[in-house]
């Protein structure tokens, strides 16, 4: 790696799932905001380095802003220098990891630990820093979230009837917003039922809808009404108790912006948390026009596959949008 490569201060990094390489560079075309600068291929991700403004990437596992650099010449010299910065960083695996862990073993603990259900990520300004060659390292001082490469560490449920829950308790932490026992969440498309069984341990009710029946682990959960029913085809209107709803629907992204839009229609419920899913070509228009809904979020989750997952909140008044 040529060491003198990014020794500039407009250019940022983005950690991406090398199935995903293609939808992101879509993104960065369309967005116009910046240029691949280049692509460091790696075993199953990409670190891929961009000049121009930075954005909040829908497609990238996690994004290092305005990347810096400095010339160590030991371990201990890289170790101090990193600590005059700060106290904690997350080491991206790059290359050189014998003598990343090095550096590493000389720096404190980042306090981000696996999280429980319903638990939001911690509010932490995270630092990044990988090395560019022996003698370099490059760094990030404002990345979005706290865990190595945007790695977010959930508790694993042996119990769960599937592995989906990782998907929403992963959401929810990103989200940093959860389901209370004061809230009635609709569940659509949640056939066999992982993200109803992680909703029910923390809404007062929840209802789930699918065409296909949930597994039998479900049958003993009280606080689970089960509507076998096309999610297409309800009218929000005779739901007015519910004040959250998640889709993982397997439908296309413009058929789920409709679902959407008719039940924000009615401003009954508060929160949304839904899986885009793509089938072949990603529908970049879909993408836009759920970015374009105040108080959204589309982020890929690292248990997404050729998906992003969408939150909004409309109690929310930050500036959170994306476009
Ligand atoms: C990826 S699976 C959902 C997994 C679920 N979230 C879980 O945690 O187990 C997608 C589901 O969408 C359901 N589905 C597809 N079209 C639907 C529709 N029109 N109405 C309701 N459910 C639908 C499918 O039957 C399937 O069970």
């Amino acid at each position: 790696m040529n060491k003198n490569q990014f020794k500039t201060n407009v250019s940022h990094g983005y950690w991406i799932q090398s199935e995903r390489a293609e939808d992101f560079a879509g993104e960065v075309k369309l967005r116009k905001l910046s240029q691949i600068q280049r692509t460091i291929p790696l075993k199953d991700k990409q670190l891929v380095i961009c000049e121009g403004d930075f954005f909040q990437s829908w497609w990238a596992q996690e994004s290092f802003p305005c990347l810096q650099s400095f010339e160590f010449n030991s371990v201990k010299s890289a170790s101090n220098q990193l600590k005059a910065i700060s106290k904690y960083w997350l080491p991206v695996p790059v290359q050189l990891h014998r003598k990343q862990a090095l550096i590493q073993s000389h720096l404190s603990k980042t306090p981000s630990k696996k999280l429980a259900r319903g638990q939001a990520m911690p509010d932490l300004v995270s630092r990044s820093y990988w090395l560019s060659s022996e003698t370099e390292i490059i760094y990030s001082e404002d990345c979005s979230l706290p865990y190595t490469a945007g790695l977010i560490q959930v508790e694993t449920d042996a119990e769960a009837p599937s592995r989906a829950y990782a998907k929403l308790d992963e959401s929810l932490a990103r989200f940093r917003t959860t389901p209370t026992k004061e809230d009635t969440v609709i569940d659509l498309g949640s056939c066999p039922g992982g993200w109803s069984w992680a909703l029910s341990q923390l809404a007062g009710q929840v209802i789930s809808v699918d065409t296909a029946p949930l597994d039998i682990k479900m049958s003993h959960k009280k606080n689970i009404q089960f509507l076998k029913k096309d999610a297409f085809t309800l009218d929000p209107r005779l739901f007015p108790q519910v004040s959250w709803l998640v889709s993982d629907i397997i439908c296309y992204p413009d058929k789920l912006f409709e679902l959407i839009q008719k039940w924000r229609s009615y401003n009954t419920v508060k929160n949304f948390v839904c899986t885009l899913k793509f089938k072949g070509k990603t529908d970049f228009s879909a993408i836009q026009a759920f970015a374009k809904i105040p108080n959204s979020q589309i982020f890929h989750l690292n248990s997404n596959k050729h998906e992003l997952t969408w939150v909004h909140s409309s109690s929310e008044l930050d500036n959170s949008t994306q476009s």
